[in-house]
């Protein structure tokens, strides 16, 4: 059982998680906050104990064990500038891992584009979504899946998975871990509006696949090169013989 109350005294927010709504189970919170109209308030936090249909990237399935990690989502529906959406999906995945340097001195990885990574196994994934009208982007869901306390992983995995629990050996505060991430992840947001740059660098900083032969997988093509740098929209260059590219979207491995 999630103590909200253990939760509450340490987050330090003006807006996100003001709004904190605890379910036992729901299919997914990302395809329910991206859906429903019942929650408004930007900022809102949507945990969930236990998906029924859990999403990931590239219409993956996201699997968690009930009650033992955190699987919830963010909604952002003010003030969103479109041409930093990719900025922010970056930064949740650097405020995923300060949060856990912070708490648990872990040495944290991230993998393009926010694949959380501890001794190269998959600690927690997000998956960002957004509804428009228009033109105009009128919500925004971050959803973030991190295996807190999952004892064991079996089934079938595109990165081998890790928890917390089974890097730092003991168990951890799922309400505390929240609460930090949550905060980081605003102050964050602050910046990526007035020094998008300087997340860029963070973020590039727990990176170590930039500089390295790579493989992409984007769609149905597998496109080899160097992983030359993210550029100042957060889109992967690419490096091959003879051209540069951007990579939108894939799964990024070493050659
Ligand atoms: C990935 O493929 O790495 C992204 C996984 C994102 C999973 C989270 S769990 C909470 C939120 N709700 C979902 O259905 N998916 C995201």
């Amino acid at each position: 059982m999630f103590n909200i109350e253990e939760f509450d005294i340490k987050l330090d927010t003006d807006y996100l998680g003001r709004n904190f709504v605890y379910v036992e189970e729901v299919d997914s919170t990302n395809k329910f906050l991206l859906q429903t109209k019942e929650y408004q308030e930007n900022g809102t936090v949507l945990l969930a104990e236990n998906q029924t249909d859990g999403r990931g990237r590239l219409n993956r399935t996201w699997l968690s064990n009930k009650e033992q990690n955190l699987t919830f989502s963010i909604l952002l529906n003010e003030g969103i500038n479109p041409s930093l959406i990719n900025i922010i999906n970056l930064a949740s995945s650097l405020a995923v891992a300060q949060s856990i340097e912070n708490l648990y001195q872990l040495h944290v990885e991230l993998k393009w584009p926010n694949d959380v990574l501890i001794n190269k196994k998959k600690t927690a994934g997000i998956l960002l979504e957004s509804s428009s009208k228009g033109n105009k982007i009128e919500r925004v869901v971050i959803g973030i899946g991190l295996n807190v306390n999952q004892p064991n992983f079996t089934g079938k995995y595109n990165i081998p998975p890790t928890s917390i629990r089974l890097e730092f050996k003991k168990v951890v505060s799922r309400e505390r871990l929240l609460s930090e991430l949550l905060n980081n992840l605003e102050e964050l947001f602050t910046a990526v509006e007035h020094a998008p740059d300087k997340v860029l660098n963070d973020w590039k900083n727990r990176c170590k696949l930039i500089g390295e032969k790579i493989k992409i997988i984007s769609g149905e093509e597998t496109k080899f090169g160097i992983f030359e740098d993210i550029d100042e929209n957060g889109f992967l260059i690419l490096k091959t013989q003879s051209t540069k590219e951007k990579i939108h979207f894939g799964d990024v491995s070493l050659r």
